[in-house]
């Protein structure tokens, strides 16, 4: 039995229905610091990452590319592994929703749940967002849309199973109210609390009949297991939950879930009355970090304007892109992606501070020592400061971290490698090396610089793993592994004068702003799988005119016509009944009675919206439209499609 002290993080197991962007990356990045960085502090580490792999957005989204589901998710998985190769995560384990060893779980999980009568069979009536996947009251909407993501919701009737909620809502409230560091940070703990627990759970759908991408539901295999509650189990099944040689007592309850904000509601809400359900302890914090903006508007998989990770790292390495990424924005709010910024952090934190400081010193000890480490010799201004502040910047590190204050604890660490620089300044030692009575203090100031560097290097390594290597072989101290770790900063001086040390490449080559940005988008942008790419949401359209994105929100479909009816009492008016496939089937109240007979219509592919907001005509509820070219004031034709097509699939 490993008797460190265990800690178990997690990433959200991000969707797999397109590639992923830096706003993804941003989130892994920041779990494999952290990850990292405990392992430097001696914990046992166990860090899991994953995808999420059913439901019905990823159902669509193989069908938008004309794929079987597991074949299209395959693809992207491998595209997401290579992503995180390149980014140097390195987690412990990687999970995929549709593995043997998560199914089987969560399909016993889900009985349990319909065993001890968490869960009942009803039937839901409401809206859903596939996005977000996620349901919505017609109240909770904002102006006919997610009010999460904006986007078009659609009408949802179905049999389904129900969880509890409410069952054990007030025991959640009372946990969030007696667990300060349960949610983080604490501004998100009153938005859970005031918006969503008080106002009364309700009781959440947890199946689906309507499409057939999912767990099937053990005991009534027509539905299929809600894709959150699928998902959310990962962090347990990824331990084996249930099984004999389960991990679950090494690493559970988690340590850490890191997510973005935008699912804090299913991980402090869901997530928590499930284990309670499951009998389990709760993680002790749930992070729901900012978002990383992208000239005013979030980057999302779904809108086509990201920035593609992977050119980000082949131009500028992947240390510098987890460098920026993980100090130019205070973990936890939002922050915006700009390249000047980025290449601004290059020039200066990288190149200036830190890989000048390196070469300076190294050439110094080249050109005055012959390349050989001198013994400290003689003190003077500046010495005690410079090793009591590296003695001392670990300890603010850890406590920074502790407090997931990623930025800061890199804020602490380049103060170190200012004062080094400073020390450099205050000591002159191009001047000292011309008087031959000053070689002592000489030597002092060029292995303290040294030492100095030995320690910025470890601390960074977290966060930046490919330097420190780079580093030792500069200081010639690669196979003295005693001298990289966390523990070897408990004091100073142990490199060993006589140490042969060799300046290598710059670390961090200077760029030439303009240049970098000349450069930039096109290459930047990736391309939106099956899309044209889209302009940034905050873009405005010229006057008369409409972006992509705002033409993206009329949800246009074809519907196959399966019958028509007169509306009693009415000369203009069709009840008509459509097929969207997968969306299940529509009534629409159409002005088409003086146009067509009501069996001409039977059959017949039309152009429709998918998701007007609903209205009632003549006590009828009419969910969408039929579109028809209108040819003055007698003609009426109905726009169908030149070729039979499947009835729901998407006009764009
Ligand atoms: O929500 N800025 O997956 P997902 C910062 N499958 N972080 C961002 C971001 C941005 N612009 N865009 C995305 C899902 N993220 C579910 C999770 S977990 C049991 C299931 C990050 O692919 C952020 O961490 O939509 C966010 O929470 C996550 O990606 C959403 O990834
Ligand atoms: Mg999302």
């Amino acid at each position: 039995m490993d008797q460190r002290k265990s800690f178990y993080i997690t990433t959200p197991i991000y969707y797999p229905s397109n590639k992923l962007h830096i706003g993804n990356s941003y989130t892994t990045v920041a779990a494999d610091a952290i990850a990292r960085f405990k392992r430097a502090l001696g914990y046992d580490v166990h860090f899991l990452t994953g995808t999420d792999e059913h439901g019905q957005k990823i159902q669509r989204q193989a069908d938008r590319a004309g794929k079987p589901p597991r074949e299209f998710v395959d693809e992207i998985v491998s595209w997401i592994k290579e992503l995180w190769r390149l980014l140097d995560i390195e987690y412990d384990d990687f999970i995929r929703t549709t593995e043997g060893r998560h199914k089987e779980k969560v399909a016993e999980i889900f009985k349990r749940f319909y065993e001890q009568g968490d869960i009942y069979k009803g039937h839901y009536e409401g809206w859903y967002c596939t996005p977000c996947e996620s349901y919505w009251q017609e109240r909770e909407l904002q102006g006919g849309a997610c009010p999460d993501c904006g986007r078009p919701v659609e009408l949802v009737k179905e049999e389904c199973y129900f969880f509890r909620m409410s069952r054990y809502a007030p025991r959640l409230l009372e946990y969030i109210e007696t667990h300060p560091e349960f949610i983080q940070p604490v501004s998100r703990k009153n938005e859970m609390v005031n918006n969503f627990l008080r106002p009364g759970l309700q009781d959440l759908s947890v199946s689906r009949t309507s499409f057939g991408w999912g767990i099937p539901v053990p005991f009534d295999p027509e539905h299929v297991i809600y894709v959150w509650l699928d998902a959310l189990s990962n962090y347990i099944t990824a331990l084996n939950y249930g099984e004999a040689d389960s991990l679950m007592e090494r690493y559970w309850p988690a340590d850490l879930h890191l997510i973005g904000k935008d699912i804090l509601r299913f991980h402090t809400i869901y997530w928590p009355i499930f284990l309670m359900a499951l009998d389990l302890p709760l993680p002790r914090t749930v992070f729901g970090h900012g978002w990383l903006l992208l000239e005013g508007g979030k980057m999302s998989k779904s809108k086509g304007n990201v920035i593609d990770p992977r050119v980000l790292v082949e131009r500028y390495g992947s240390d510098a892109v987890r460098y920026f990424l993980l100090r130019e924005i205070p973990f936890g709010v939002d922050g915006t992606f700009s390249l000047e910024a980025l290449v601004n952090r290059i020039n200066t934190d990288l190149a200036n501070d830190f890989g000048n400081l390196v070469s300076r010193t190294l050439t110094m000890v080249e050109r005055y020592f012959e390349g050989l480490l001198p013994t400290p010799a003689e003190g003077g201004p500046g010495d005690e400061e410079l090793s009591k502040m590296a003695l001392q910047t670990p300890l603010l590190m850890e406590e920074a971290m502790d407090k997931l204050k990623i930025s800061n604890a890199l804020a602490a660490l380049w103060r170190l490698v200012s004062r080094s620089n400073k020390y450099i300044d205050e000591n002159l030692p191009w001047e000292l090396a011309c008087s031959p009575d000053r070689s002592g203090r000489l030597q002092t100031v060029i292995y303290n610089l040294v030492e100095s560097i030995r320690f910025v290097a470890v601390m960074v390594g977290p966060f930046m793993p490919r330097t420190p290597a780079r580093i030792w072989e500069q200081l010639g101290i690669g196979h003295r592994g005693e001298l990289h770790t966390w523990d070897s900063l408990g004091s100073w001086g142990r490199l060993e004068p006589g140490t042969r040390v060799a300046r290598g490449e710059d670390l961090f080559p200077r760029r030439n702003l303009p240049e970098e940005l000349a450069w930039n988008r096109p290459k930047l942008e990736m391309e939106a799988t099956g899309s044209a790419a889209v302009p940034p949401p905050g873009e405005a359209a010229a006057p008369g005119l409409i972006t992509l994105e705002q033409l993206r929100r009329v949800d246009l479909r074809v519907a196959r016509i399966i019958e028509a009816a007169k509306v009693p009492g009415t000369d203009r008016l069709l009840e008509v009944k459509v097929d969207l496939g997968q969306e299940g089937q529509r009534r629409v109240v159409a002005g088409l009675a003086q146009h067509y007979r009501p069996d001409q219509l039977t059959g017949l592919q039309v152009l429709f919206v998918a998701n007007l907001q609903p209205v009632k005509l003549r006590g009828i509820l009419s969910e969408g439209m039929l579109l028809a070219a209108v040819d003055g004031k007698e003609r009426l034709a109905l726009t169908t499609v030149d070729q039979p097509v499947t009835p729901g699939c998407k006009i764009s």
